[in-house]
């Protein structure tokens, strides 16, 4: 089996549910807490061992290679402050000098084009794919379990929870088939279903590891819905095994203002040093908003 070194960041695309904020700035620089969203998603790619962290980019979206880069004044201001913490928190997320790389997706053409810019960067081996508008809370790290079904299976694997059933149609829905290891075969995939052809209420996370034969199917640059480069038809047409791990935890959608707003508050609730006041800050937010609320909608 392939030793599984590199993930795959895409982070071209324009982020138009997120408008006006996303004008200037990359939604992955968005902070839920006080770090960017894209640093949540290398965070988890970390933890499951990956060694080389690669960016698909656009336009608008340089800040992102700047935030993985040494702010060599920044660092020496607060050592010359002896502002020790806040060094020793910003050197102990700083890739090492060559573990990134960043290439440009010029148009964005869709998400299976993206993943494709990444061919050379990536070669012929395995590779973990992290959707950075989705990023996840639990114990153990989305990615780290998909990397364990990894080394018990090979092949590609992809990770799902479940929708309310009559959500389906929204997202790309996997059939279950037998159990392996801590996932499950896949039986089928299908992009947006339509509602009651489902084949399950599992739907695709946005955390994948495929392998380098995906770059061949996705060389054929052939357009799907919305007239994009779709990867999940890529995934389809490769005729290759995918297996399935069930993520228990929480995932947020943070390229929607719903998404982003609930993993600011569950992401500052599971920070042990903020947890307290903010605890009772919703309280009494829900207790003072809730009645006006309820006075404008009976007026
Ligand atoms: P989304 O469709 O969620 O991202 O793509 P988007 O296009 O930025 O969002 P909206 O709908 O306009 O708000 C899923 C992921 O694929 C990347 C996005 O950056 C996001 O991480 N992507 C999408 C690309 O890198 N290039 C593309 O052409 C499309």
């Amino acid at each position: 089996m392939r030793k599984l070194r590199k993930a795959v960041f895409p982070v071209a695309g324009l982020g138009t549910r997120f408008l006006p904020a996303t004008k200037a700035i990359p939604k992955e620089m968005l902070t839920v807490v006080d770090r960017p969203v894209i640093q949540y998603v290398v965070d988890e790619a970390r933890d499951a061992g990956i060694e080389h962290f690669i960016f698909v980019t656009g336009r608008n979206k340089a800040v992102i290679e700047d935030h993985f880069d040494v702010q060599f004044e920044l660092y020496n201001t607060l050592a010359e402050r002896g502002k020790d913490d806040q060094l020793a928190r910003l050197q102990q997320l700083q890739p090492l000098p060559g573990q990134t790389s960043f290439t440009r997706q010029q148009v964005p053409l869709g998400l299976g084009h993206a993943v494709w810019c990444a061919r050379d960067l990536v070669g012929d081996e395995p590779f973990a794919l992290l959707l950075p508008d989705m990023i996840m809370q639990s114990e153990k790290g989305c990615l780290k379990e998909m990397v364990e079904l990894y080394e018990e299976t090979g092949n590609n694997i992809v990770a799902v929870q479940e929708c309310d059933p009559a959500e389906t149609h929204k997202y790309g829905i996997v059939g279950r088939g037998e159990s392996v290891a801590n996932g499950f075969r896949i039986t089928g995939m299908v992009e947006k279903p339509k509602p009651g052809t489902a084949p399950s209420n599992l739907y695709i996370n946005g955390r994948y590891i495929l392998q380098p034969e995906i770059f061949e199917v996705l060389s054929r640059q052939e357009k799907g819905a919305g007239n994009e480069i779709q990867l999940t038809d890529a995934m389809l047409k490769l005729e290759q095994p995918f297996y399935g791990y069930h993520y228990r935890g929480r995932t947020f959608d943070c390229g929607s203002p719903e998404g982003f707003i609930e993993a600011n508050v569950a992401f500052a609730l599971w920070r042990p040093d903020i947890n307290r006041s903010m605890a009772d800050t919703i309280e009494g937010l829900l207790r003072d908003i809730r009645p006006v609320e309820r006075r404008a909608v009976s007026r």
